[in-house]
């Protein structure tokens, strides 16, 4: 039986894509869902042009009260059975009780290396503090904000002429290799950790 994947984006969706499209053949696990907080998310078509089912649960209608945004999201995760939800490039914050729900079955990508640069704008404060590594990391989620247990990492040099997007662009190309890999061996059970060279 393959393991069910819910993909919740925010954004444009590239890590969606290239998890999406890691998942075929011997693999594991399949695409269930792809959700975005936001109509406007440019993966949902992505999303749709592979076939797969998308939801949207817009956040703004509950400025304010993050329980009845997360009340509508736990409805349409659960009405996808995922056995494992993987947020990629999803912006908004989750509370304790709705993390808790889905503890040790959500995992996230973050653009650093955690520890380090928890939070926003981790490339210009990686350049800002003069780092010569930078590169990303997959976690399971875990109510502190990009905290949890590591799944994997892969590191990229930082260029002696790195402007912010020249970075983000070569971490991301790395965020498509780990994710992917980190999945795969997730949904296969195994919880070890993977460091991409
Ligand atoms: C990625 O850098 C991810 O790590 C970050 O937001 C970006 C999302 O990009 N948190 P995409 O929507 O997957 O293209």
């Amino acid at each position: 039986m393959s393991k069910r994947v819910a993909i919740l984006i925010s954004g444009g969706g590239s890590n969606m894509v290239a998890l999406a499209d890691s998942m075929t053949g011997d693999h594991p696990a399949r695409p269930v869902l792809v959700l975005a907080n936001s109509d406007s998310a440019g993966g949902l078509d992505k999303a749709r042009a592979r076939g797969i089912p998308t939801a949207v649960v817009d956040h703004r209608p509950h400025r304010g009260d993050r329980p009845a945004f997360e009340g509508e999201l736990q409805a349409a995760l659960e009405a996808a059975r995922p056995d494992i939800i993987c947020l990629a490039g999803f912006m908004r914050v989750l509370t304790e009780g709705f993390v808790s729900r889905w503890q040790g079955r959500m995992l996230n990508i973050h653009p650093s290396l955690l520890p380090k640069y928890r939070g926003l704008h981790t490339h210009a404060r990686a350049l800002e503090a003069g780092e010569t590594e930078a590169g990303c990391t997959v976690h399971l989620v875990t109510p502190e904000l990009d905290d949890g247990p590591i799944l994997g990492q892969a590191r990229v040099p930082v260029r002696a002429d790195d402007t912010e997007d020249s970075l983000a662009a070569r971490v991301l190309e790395q965020e498509h290799r780990l994710y992917p890999a980190v999945l795969r061996r997730f949904a296969g059970g195994e919880t070890g950790r993977l460091d991409l060279p």
